[in-house]
């Protein structure tokens, strides 16, 4: 089974929308006459989302949100439905990154109802899974990252399992400048493949891309995206430059 790599950046908070055209008009340049692109994929600010599907028009740059809301609308202050980001011509958006869940507060079940909400809808969700490094240290990644998959997971349809992207980012490696080896990030990603495979069939397994991000860039891209199980990366701080991103496409291409 062949996967369509991916290359996603993930901005976090970072970039104006006037930077976000910059950025994403240079990006353009750089991979104007690259053949065999993998697929690419950027998460601007929610403010800068409209500004990005505009300038990434006819290009092959996907645009995703970093964050949904599981409901369509009411008094939920400061939330964005994916009603919303549809309409705006978002294609996709990252679910439970582990900042969303350490920081602000998400659970397992919070990631469950915005998966089950962007499934509902058109948008390709990319779910983010990681262990933090004391549940490394104590011999517990795979129960934890076996049990995020599972909960995340919780009432998808069958039908609707093909479209979802998973992520894993071990949280130690992210921003960290510490990476997990190949062989580590394709062990963990191999499980998730087989526990996935448990739940929906070898079929959507075999088709499921699994990223991997944590302090993934130009200098280990290639490496890690070599190993089986690994099918592309999520990148943070090495997407914030056009050509370090451009790089890391190249090493897909
Ligand atoms: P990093 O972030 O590449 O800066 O480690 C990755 C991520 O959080 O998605």
């Amino acid at each position: 089974m062949t996967r369509k790599q991916i290359i996603a950046g993930n901005w976090k908070l970072n970039k104006t929308a006037s930077e976000t055209r910059r950025f994403i008009l240079t990006l353009k340049n750089r991979i104007a006459g690259m053949d065999a692109l993998p697929e690419l994929l950027i998460c601007p600010p929610s403010v800068a989302l409209e500004t990005a599907v505009d300038a990434a028009r006819k290009s092959g740059i996907a645009i995703g949100a970093q964050n949904v809301y599981w409901e369509s609308s009411g008094a939920f202050t400061g939330e964005i439905s994916t009603e919303m980001l549809e309409s705006l011509g978002v294609s996709h958006a990252l679910i439970g990154h582990s900042e969303r869940r350490a920081l602000f507060g998400e659970s397992d079940a919070d990631v469950n109802r915005k998966l089950l909400k962007v499934l509902s809808g058109t948008l390709i969700p990319v779910v983010c899974v990681g262990e933090a490094l004391a549940d490394r240290e104590a011999g517990r990644t795979e129960e934890i990252v076996v049990r995020q998959v599972k909960n995340a997971f919780l009432g998808v349809a069958h039908e609707h399992a093909r479209r979802i992207v998973l992520a894993y980012e071990p949280v130690w490696a992210i921003g960290t400048g510490l990476t997990a080896t190949p062989d580590q990030a394709n062990a963990v990603q191999g499980l998730i493949r087989r526990s996935v495979g448990a739940i929906f069939g070898g079929a959507v397994a075999d088709e499921l891309r699994i990223l991997y991000g944590g302090s993934a860039g130009p200098n280990n891209a290639a490496d890690l995206m070599a190993e089986s199980d690994v099918d592309g990366v999520l990148v943070g701080g090495a997407s914030l430059d056009a050509d370090s991103f451009a790089e890391i496409i190249r090493a897909a291409a």
